[in-house]
């Protein structure tokens, strides 16, 4: 897959805000909330936290929670200093420090996606849980449309932002050889259909 750069701007952040994202979210963060089980001796790392909306609802369930994302604009619009900006692909943490991990339509963007669910094996403890949506989509691209034009003004440009179609078969791939082990995966519906997978790091 070719490293594209891209552009995350202030414009990329609003589209995933607002009252109509909120609704159409509110049954997915529900299901992310029920695989991730949040409680009060957790501590979860959120990747791809935009503004924190989701880091914000975690924070009710659980006392060590951060929140990183690399876009820097998106991160300093929040009032929370539980945000930090950071790649996933480096992440700046040591080893086995999260419980817990949540990532949520953060890591079809990532350029070198292994790299970046390496490292959350990485920072996971042993035994720890990994909670992932991603978009299913028979064309790569094709649910990204919109933000495609608001954030280039150009839909054709939605594979610029959705750099891996992803399904089982390709996590399973990315964790082969590794620690990691999907304890689920299923779709569910946003009303659009939404992968969710849970990774586990083997105790
Ligand atoms: C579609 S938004 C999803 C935001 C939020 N998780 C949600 O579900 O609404 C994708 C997010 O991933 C972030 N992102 C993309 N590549 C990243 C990377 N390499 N490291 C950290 N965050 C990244 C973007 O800045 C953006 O905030």
């Amino acid at each position: 897959m070719q490293s594209v750069k891209v552009d995350y701007n202030k414009e990329f952040s609003e589209t995933n805000g607002g009252f109509v994202n909120s609704m159409v979210r509110m049954l997915e963060n529900g299901h992310i909330m029920s695989k991730l089980n949040p409680s009060k001796d957790d501590s979860i790392l959120e990747i791809g936290c935009n503004s924190g909306q989701f880091t914000k609802k975690l924070l009710k369930h659980c006392n060590k929670v951060i929140g990183i994302d690399i876009n820097e604009e998106a991160i300093n619009t929040s009032d929370l200093n539980n945000l930090f900006c950071m790649n996933a692909e480096e992440l700046d943490f040591k080893n086995e420090s999260f419980s817990k991990i949540v990532s949520m339509h953060t890591i079809e963007h990532i350029p070198n996606i292994k790299k970046a669910i390496l490292e959350m094996g990485r920072v996971v403890k042993k035994g720890g849980r990994i909670v992932l949506s991603y978009p299913f989509e028979p064309v790569r691209g094709i649910t990204c449309l919109r933000t495609a034009c608001v954030v280039y003004k150009n839909p054709m440009m939605c594979r610029q932002l959705h750099l891996h179609k992803l399904n089982r078969g390709k996590m399973e791939e990315i964790i082969k050889d590794t620690q990691l082990m999907i304890a689920s995966h299923k779709i569910i519906f946003n009303p659009w259909p939404v992968y969710v997978t849970v990774l586990e790091k083997a105790s």
